[in-house]
């Protein structure tokens, strides 16, 4: 019996282990409509910053090689400028998201501005 509830406990710490591992993964399709939502307008559909708009706010690319030595792989860093927005000499320029989107949505985000970064997604094209 003693045995029994032990394996159940174990199996039910794995089962929580693997979901947690999977939802720190990055889900692009998710992540997509949120940047096109609220990403895109001002950084372009592709992160690029080659738009109209973008030039004009001076948006940054999120596809630099500026960005990735900055970031890396922290996505905790990101998090907060997403969760926070980003504001440079009293004037706003990123608006704070952390009541719009749940902390998934800006995880899952953030893994997908990493993705955009990496040199691996650079190899791809
Ligand atoms: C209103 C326009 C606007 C929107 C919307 C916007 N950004 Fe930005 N973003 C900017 C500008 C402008 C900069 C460049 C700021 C600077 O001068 O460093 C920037 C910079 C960044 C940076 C680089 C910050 C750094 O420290 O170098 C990241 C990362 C970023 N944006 C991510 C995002 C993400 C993710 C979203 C969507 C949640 C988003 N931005 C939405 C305008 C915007």
């Amino acid at each position: 019996m003693k045995f029994t509830f032990i394996t159940a406990i174990c199996a039910l710490a794995l089962t929580l282990g693997v979901m947690d591992a999977r939802a720190a993964e990055l889900d692009e399709k998710k992540a997509k409509i949120i940047w096109d939502k609220y990403c895109a307008f001002c950084h372009g559909e592709d992160a690029k910053a080659r738009t109209t708009i973008a030039r004009k706010v001076n948006a940054a690319d999120l596809t630099s090689e500026k960005i990735q030595r900055k970031f890396g792989d922290n996505r905790e860093e990101l998090m907060e400028i997403i969760s926070k927005g980003l504001s440079k000499r009293d004037k706003n320029i990123m608006k704070p998201l952390k009541e719009k989107l749940k902390k998934e949505e800006i995880e899952n985000l953030a893994l997908y501005v990493l993705k955009l970064s990496s040199k691996d997604q650079k190899k791809d094209k």
